[in-house]
């Protein structure tokens, strides 16, 4: 059997094959981010498609964590109903669904939001000086992702992926370029990750122990003194204990980088904290060929694929990636005349 539509379990989350569609902001949201017709049908389209497990985009805790206007949120209970219709739609076709947690920190572009970062430098010109987080803000922005997830979980949500990469409000306290504090949250490695053991911590307090957790990460930030895969080793190390149990391996966005990027530019940064860590990881960047999927997957570089572009330009990538590589799956009913 082809290791891509192998099945595999990880606590509860029993997944049918090794395909997972990364997070991609729609940004189709209005500007209190409640969920439209829009998500329903585009995350049930990559479910119909065959995708194992499907990640819900940037998901904002707070309304200040927000990338942009229109993105999703799930900072108010009354966020539930609208994201428990996508759930229930993605599971009719046997997809798994999760949601990535996100606070947008510096990197905050809606105008009407005051902007919070562990240090107040600006991303780049074009960014506002963000407000230093005072102890009570981060108290409260810790206490949102808590909320979120319970939310997340009332929805019907089989995991969470906890947004640490990308610069974003998480990636900002564990990078020395993005994080100069003097206090417990800022200098030293431990210090850094405080911020995002306190948030780990605070979620298992209220998301099932059955239902997985993932962190995604920016394992190079493609700058001198910022974190490489071998620092995002040592801080996966301090909470993976807390209740991680895989993580998507990402890169860059922490500062503005020149980044060399080609098919499977980041596998590699997986393969180094899947070793480092012996967590599960989810690799992708730029993947398009099933071969080149199972490639990775069978040479043990990683444990899952992800897909962002690919699964926008055609979301049945997973039903003709099984024809290209000679396996059987099993098609949506009403496609069956329609079967490679
Ligand atoms: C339209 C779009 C929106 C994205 N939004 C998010 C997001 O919400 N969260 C995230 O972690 N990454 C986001 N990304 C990055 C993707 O998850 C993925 O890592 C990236 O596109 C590289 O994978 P690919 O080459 O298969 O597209 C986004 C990418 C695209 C193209």
């Amino acid at each position: 059997m082809r290791k891509l539509f192998s099945g595999t379990k990880i606590k509860d989350l029993e997944l049918k094959n090794r395909i997972v569609m990364a997070p991609m902001c729609m940004v189709v949201s209005d500007d209190r981010g409640y969920a439209k017709s829009w998500h329903e049908i585009h995350y049930a389209s990559r479910a119909i498609g065959g995708t194992g497990l499907i990640i819900l985009e940037a998901t904002a805790v707070e309304s200040r964590g927000r990338i942009k206007n229109g993105d999703l949120g799930i900072w108010d209970d009354s966020h539930i109903e609208g994201l428990s219709n996508i759930v229930q739609n993605v599971k009719i076709s046997g997809a798994k669904i999760g949601i990535q947690l996100a606070h947008a920190g510096r990197k905050c572009e809606v105008k009407s939001e005051k902007i919070i970062a562990p240090s107040p430098i600006a991303f780049d010109n074009s960014y506002p000086i963000p407000e230093e987080m005072t102890k009570d803000d981060i108290k409260t922005v810790i206490d949102s992702f808590k909320e979120g997830a319970r939310k997340a979980d009332e929805a019907g949500f089989d995991v969470i992926e906890i947004h640490g990469a990308h610069g974003y409000l998480i990636n900002e306290f564990l990078s020395p370029l993005t994080n100069k504090r003097e206090d417990e949250y800022g200098g030293s490695l431990e210090n850094r990750v405080r911020f995002l053991k306190e948030i780990v911590r605070e979620i298992k307090r209220v998301w099932p122990k059955n239902k997985p957790i993932i962190l995604r990460v920016s394992a190079e930030e493609y700058m001198e003194g910022g974190n490489h895969p071998e620092d995002l080793i040592d801080i996966i190390n301090m909470v993976k204990d807390e209740g991680i149990d895989i993580i998507d391996v990402s890169s860059g966005a922490v500062v503005p980088a020149n980044i060399d990027v080609y098919p499977g530019y980041q596998i590699s940064f997986a393969e180094i904290i899947k070793k480092g860590t012996a967590l599960p990881v989810i690799a992708g960047g730029l993947i398009t060929e099933p071969d080149m999927a199972e490639e990775i997957l069978k040479n043990n570089r990683a444990d899952f694929i992800f897909l962002g572009r690919e699964l926008l330009r055609n979301p049945y990538w997973p039903l003709e990636a099984a024809h290209k590589l000679n396996e059987e799956v099993e098609w949506p009913y009403p496609y069956r005349r329609a079967k490679l």
